[in-house]
């Protein structure tokens, strides 16, 4: 066998702080592991987009130094030539975005495998590692004869449930956006145990408009030579299963990868008002406090903020609830973030923060991870974005499950009906099936239920949630599910080129 030669890996994920974040965890993951790899990341970012610059400049800085020498970030927006005219494509236009980009990355890779050539002893490409919108990449893969791997940031169902819709498009000539009509109907997908409500399903697969785009990633999803999963065995065992079927592309499951040291986003982002909040937590009794958050994308609307209050009010319990406002329509839906309320009181019913001031804390951006790490905290009403739905297992905290959009739904009912794992607020069929702007408001009274079954002290969803916990926190370490399907990608990628 030939002495082990360096290999280098060409991550690209799609624009957006989350999809890098996730990347960047992944990728630590594999150079923690082998000292053999090293990562260059290709950013696709829109030039609004500063908070990912500002996070990768801060990354370069603070990387541990053994592995930050064998990370690069390659920014393609500051490149000479970066074309930014497709920022104002219409349509679904991260794909169209990430698109546009490709003559760029092919331009940055031809470069480093050139100046590979001329160095002796330099790295030698050994593969792709994409996310799930930037397909198309796996065309400039295949240029340099590199295999594609995929990072799957969502959960093995939801990837079950892609294969499921695609092929039952392309086989079967059946088509997911009938559901938009149909919320009562059920699908049986391999994926999931219990039949899934069309109601779940993501707004993106049942709306016409962009129902194309996805399928299309899923139909090139299985030209990749293997899929790592943010995800692990003890926890989706029956979709994780499914997925192996000799047909697919090989499955990883590697989770849960987490992005809990943050110092780097967190720092920027600290301010006095985040150890005041720590601060107010040290002062709760232990497992006292309902954390409402509904993740960097996650806004609602006055009506819905409203509700929230009411239950919170009516409820009696202590609270600490990141309150973001909605992003301002008009430009670029996609792309936009929710802002901070400079004064919550204008949203909030009139004299609620006076009237919770002793057992509640309305806060703008929420530090997630310290907050749910912390021992007073007792239970988490998300939107159950899958990253989220992951830290709060890590720390043992039980989810009530208010999903916005996305795939949301669908971890909700996953969580919920087919794992037993979080309490229902409300799985919210309908909301998943309008935009924005007509969303149902869920009622003060059924969110008020649905927080006091989340935050009984000995309910069997809290005990199965803190096994999970501990499972979880096991499969990553040394003779885990997930330390040794790493082992197994490791070593596939160096067979593989
Ligand atoms: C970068 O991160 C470090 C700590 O990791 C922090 O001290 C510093 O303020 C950060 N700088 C910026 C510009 O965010
Ligand atoms: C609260 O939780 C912390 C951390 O788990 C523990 O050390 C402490 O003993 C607990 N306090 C009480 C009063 O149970």
């Amino acid at each position: 066998m030939a002495e082990k030669s360096s290999a280098q890996l060409i991550f690209i994920p799609s624009p957006g702080m989350g999809h890098l974040v996730a990347a960047v965890e992944m990728a630590n993951l594999l150079l923690d592991r082998d000292d053999y790899l090293s990562v260059t990341m290709i950013l696709i970012r829109l030039p609004s987009q500063l908070d990912v610059s500002a996070y990768v400049d801060n990354l370069s800085v603070s990387a541990p130094t053994d592995m930050s020498e064998r990370i690069e970030f390659i920014d393609l927006f500051k490149l000479d030539g970066y074309d930014s005219s497709a920022e104002t494509n219409p349509g679904f236009v991260k794909t169209l975005f990430i698109e546009s980009q490709k003559a760029q990355v092919r331009n940055v890779v031809a470069e480093i495998v050139r100046s590979n050539s001329v160095r002796p002893g330099s790295p030698r490409l050994a593969g792709f590692v994409i996310d799930m919108f930037c397909t198309t990449m796996i065309d400039v893969a295949n240029e340099f004869g590199a295999p594609t791997y995929m990072f799957y940031a969502s959960s093995a169902a939801f990837l079950g449930l892609m294969f499921f819709l695609q092929s039952r498009k392309d086989e079967h000539d059946m088509d997911a956006t009938e559901f938009k009509n149909d919320p009562d109907a059920e699908l049986a997908v391999p994926s999931f145990h219990l039949p899934v409500p069309a109601s779940a399903l993501p707004y993106l697969v049942v709306e016409k408009s962009c129902a194309p785009f996805l399928l299309q990633h899923t139909r090139r999803t299985r030209e990749v030579k293997g899929i790592m999963v943010n995800s692990f065995q003890e926890l989706e065992s029956h979709a994780i299963t499914s997925l192996c079927d000799g047909v697919l592309p090989k499955v990883y499951p590697v989770g849960p990868v987490l992005n809990l040291n943050r110092d780097c986003i967190s720092s920027r982002m600290l301010s006095s008002g985040t150890h005041l909040i720590l601060k107010w937590l040290d002062d709760q009794p232990n497992s006292s406090v309902v954390f409402l958050c509904f993740g960097s994308m996650g806004s609602l609307h006055e009506d819905q903020v409203k509700e929230i209050a009411y239950a919170l009010e009516h409820c009696g319990l202590r609270f600490l609830w990141s309150l973001r406002r909605p992003p301002q329509k008009a430009k670029n839906l996609t792309y936009e973030s929710p802002g901070v309320y400079e004064n919550p009181r204008e949203v909030l019913p009139e004299g609620f923060i006076d009237r919770t001031a002793e057992r509640g804390r309305v806060i703008g951006w929420a530090p997630q991870v310290d907050i749910l790490s912390h021992p007073a905290i007792g239970g988490f009403v998300s939107h159950c974005g899958w990253n989220s739905i992951l830290e709060s297992l890590w720390f043992g905290v039980p989810i009530a499950t208010l999903p916005l959009h996305a795939e949301q739904h669908l971890n909700a009912f996953e969580m919920v009906k087919e794992l037993g794992l979080s309490v229902e607020i409300k799985l919210d069929y309908k909301s998943g099936f309008y935009c924005d702007n007509d969303r149902t408001v869920v009622g003060a009274q059924e969110i008020e239920e649905g927080i006091l079954r989340l935050m009984v002290h000995d309910s069997d969803v809290r005990k199965r949630v803190k096994e999970m916990s501990e499972k979880g926190r096991k499969v990553v370490m040394e003779g885990g599910s997930s330390y040794s399907s790493l082992g197994h990608l490791v070593n596939d990628l160096f067979n593989n080129f």
